[in-house]
């Protein structure tokens, strides 16, 4: 058998864990991830790999330098590759037509450009990034210009990893989508990278269908998730309001097979780079094909979540006796879920950006994500320090706002936290984490998401 030789252009949270176990999984293929950016290229290559996710050092030590290498020569590995994955951002667009809504696809029509330039025969390209539907036909567009006459076939297979568990939803995928175009030639493209995951992925869970559907799937496989966070979101604010309790609710509701458990965890909203991204995108594509209803039935998703961050600051305020002004808040989580570095859209963000105009003084822990949270928080104004140690946040501090469910978070010890925080001590758990009542026995006042507050007054 001859080895396939398999290009990721886009070393980022996708491209790089992706890659590392279809290396691990696939010893024939051989795969090169590559990148514009040096620096990411160089972690890749060194013992501190660029984003932290969990197992993924393991697999790379197994298949780095073996059948997985990361290089900055793009030319190169394009003339080599026989399949091109591309897997470079596709943030919203922050200027001009569709501005805050549409989709950037600056970066990705520049590598199809490099595509046309450097390769010298024709290619499957597959688009991995997330992207809105109809980016194929771009694709093809610019790809089919070159002079040299090269035929290529353009392949979706969205990504559904999450980050904090990629390895395991790479290895144990609930299914992998592949779509290509309808022709004999579509069709044998689509077998080609069927073929890649068929060596670890059972067959029934490979799903083929046209270019279309696979692109709208992801869109919509992420919105609708986005929706069960805020549709709970939404029942958390009623529970504060009556005597319901959020997770009786969920836990209930849940237990309808056709409701199901997952994904119903109340929270102070959700964050990441794909889930506002993508919804957005809907509306854009919903506006542009003159569906002005649909899209204001998906932006309120959005809205729904930033009312939720917006409502937790409220709440906090309401009980510190309407003023935070010059007092310490320490900042339990930045990172926008556990067991990651990543920082983008972090609901976070918000809350420590208007406890800021409230003039609160910000004191950040978080066990991987400090680096983000600098770089995030780099022109707000006000006072803010980031503590390595949790305990250090606290000290002096009126109140925790617990942001990110770490589990690290769990195991603190909240009777030293207690006697180093002024009185009274509040705690707001924005990700109902913590056992509630044994800290409202240490003497906090807590206040978790969607439940009656317990409170010493
Ligand atoms: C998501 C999709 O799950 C994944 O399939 C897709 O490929 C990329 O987008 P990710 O953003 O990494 O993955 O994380 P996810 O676990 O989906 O969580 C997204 C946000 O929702 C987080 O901020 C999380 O804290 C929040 N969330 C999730 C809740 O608030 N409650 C829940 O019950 C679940
Ligand atoms: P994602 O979460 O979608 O993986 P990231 O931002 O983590 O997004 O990663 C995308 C990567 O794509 C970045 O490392 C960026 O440098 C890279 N990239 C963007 N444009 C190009 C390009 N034209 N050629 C090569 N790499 C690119």
């Amino acid at each position: 058998m001859t080895t396939k030789k398999i290009l990721c252009i886009g070393a980022g949270y996708v491209g790089g864990p992706t890659m590392a176990v279809i290396a691990d999984r696939c010893p024939q293929y051989q795969i090169t991830v590559v990148d514009l950016n040096e620096k990411r290229i160089a972690a890749w290559n060194s013992d501190e790999l660029p984003i932290y996710e969990p197992g993924l050092e393991e697999v790379v030590a197994r298949c780095r330098n073996r059948n997985l290498f990361y290089s900055t020569d793009i030319p190169k590995g394009i003339r080599e590759a026989d399949i091109i994955f591309v897997s470079v951002n596709t943030p919203t667009k922050t200027f001009g037509c569709g501005a805050g809504r549409a989709a950037d696809l600056q970066y990705l029509e520049k590598t199809a450009r490099a595509i046309v330039e450097y390769a010298d025969e024709g290619k499957i390209v597959v688009e991995k990034s997330t992207l809105p539907v109809r980016t194929a036909q771009a694709m093809s567009r610019i790809l089919h210009s070159n002079p040299k006459g090269l035929k290529f076939q353009i392949i979706s297979n969205p990504e559904f990893l999450a980050e904090g568990t990629a390895i395991n939803d790479l290895e144990n995928p609930d299914r992998v989508l592949i779509g290509g175009m309808e022709t004999p030639e579509g069709q044998r493209a689509i077998e080609e990278v069927v073929a890649i995951y068929a060596n670890w992925v059972p067959r029934e869970r490979i799903i083929t269908t046209n270019l279309w559907s696979s692109e709208l799937t992801k869109l919509v496989s992420n919105a609708l998730l986005a929706q069960r966070v805020s549709s709970v979101n939404s029942i958390s604010a009623l529970c504060e309001k009556t005597e319901a309790n959020i997770n009786e609710v969920t836990a209930a509701a849940g237990r309808d097979s056709r409701i199901g458990a997952k994904f119903l965890k109340a929270s102070i909203g959700f964050g990441g780079s794909c889930f506002k991204k993508d919804i957005l995108n809907l509306v854009y594509l919903c506006g542009y094909y003159g569906l002005p209803e649909v899209a204001e039935y998906w932006e309120q998703v959005v809205r729904m979540n930033d009312y939720q961050a917006r409502r937790f600051v409220g709440n906090m305020l309401a009980a510190m006796f309407n003023t935070v002004a010059d007092k310490k808040i320490a900042i339990l989580g930045f990172a926008f879920k556990a067991n990651t570095g990543d920082t983008r859209e972090s609901p976070a963000i918000a809350v420590c950006c208007q406890l800021l105009e409230e003039h609160a003084r910000l004191r950040i822990h978080d066990p991987k994500a400090l680096g983000n949270a600098r770089l995030d928080l780099e022109d707000a104004e006000g006072d803010i320090s980031y503590c390595e140690d949790p305990y250090d946040a606290v000290k002096g501090a009126h109140a925790i706002a617990l942001l990110t469910e770490w589990d690290s978070f769990r195991k603190l010890d909240f009777r030293r936290i207690y006697d180093l925080m002024e009185k009274p001590a509040f705690l707001f758990d924005g990700r109902n984490l913590l056992d509630h009542r044994k800290l409202y026995e240490i003497g906090f006042n807590v206040y978790p998401i969607g439940q009656k507050a317990l409170t010493h007054f």
